[in-house]
């Protein structure tokens, strides 16, 4: 593994519940002004008060009409397919990152390129999504997608308006392996941090086996296993 990455390993639910505040002190970095959320589609991650507060400039940037229209007004939108390899939308932005977007890339090499393509000399790209080899994930990745919306609707409900389901591909969606690390390397980023999270909280309705992935969630940050992971942020760097 290189050196100068940083990598740690946490329990899943940091992830989601440390989420906020780690974006928001990306965002709070010196220098940073220009910020493009993609895929934010329906829910941009932050909000107009910490945009107007810190004096940002802030783009959601979603593939769908249909899920910007949902976003509050306010916001300034622009429909494009991040993954394009015709991508030609104005760049220069100092933080570009996504949640929950890369699993429903196809071309992650190409989205990858275009993330960095759009990012001002310095700037960082920040990524939150669930990896491959966590159950769920395997499952959804390999089932038909009318079978993974019902398992889906049993085990973690939600609100389908805000929070619609799309097919996912889970491509470079892994843990800090080393692979994925040259990957990012290769495309002309520096890795600063990958932060791999094991465990998952789909099966919070079935105490027993909630307590078991728990338990192995707990083993997995004594001794990880990169591939293991359930959701991994990667933060990088366009030197
Ligand atoms: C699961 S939703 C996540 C929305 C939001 N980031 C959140 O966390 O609630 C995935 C979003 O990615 C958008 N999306 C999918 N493929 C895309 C692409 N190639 N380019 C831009 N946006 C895309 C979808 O339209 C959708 O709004």
């Amino acid at each position: 593994m290189p050196k100068h990455v940083k990598i740690r390993y946490d329990r899943w639910n940091e992830a989601w519940g440390g989420y906020q505040a780690f974006l928001e002190g990306l965002a709070s970095r010196a220098g940073v002004k220009r910020i493009c959320d993609i895929g934010g589609g329906a829910n941009p991650a932050l909000s107009l008060e910490f945009i107007r507060e810190h004096k940002l400039s802030y783009v959601i940037l979603d593939i769908s009409a249909e899920e910007l229209v949902k976003a509050p007004e306010g916001y300034e939108k622009v429909q494009a397919d991040i993954a394009s390899p015709h991508l030609d939308i104005p760049g220069g932005y100092d933080l570009v990152f996504s949640k929950m977007l890369a699993e429903h890339i196809r071309d992650a090499r190409q989205f990858h390129k275009n993330v960095l393509s759009i990012l001002a000399e310095g700037g960082i790209a920040f990524h939150f999504f669930p990896t491959l080899y966590a159950m769920p994930f395997i499952l959804n990745r390999l089932m038909p997608e009318r079978l993974s919306a019902i398992l889906l609707r049993t085990f973690a409900p939600r609100d389908s308006y805000r929070f619609a389901k799309f097919p996912a591909y889970y491509k470079w969606c892994r843990g800090p392996t080393h692979t994925q690390i040259k990957r990012f390397e290769a495309l002309g980023y520096e890795v600063e941090e990958y932060i791999g999270f094991f465990g998952h909280g789909y099966y919070m309705g079935i105490k027993p086996l909630d307590k078991l992935n728990s338990f192995i969630a707990d083993i997995l940050i004594s001794h990880p296993v990169p591939s293991l992971t359930s959701y991994a942020y990667t933060i990088l760097r366009k030197c």
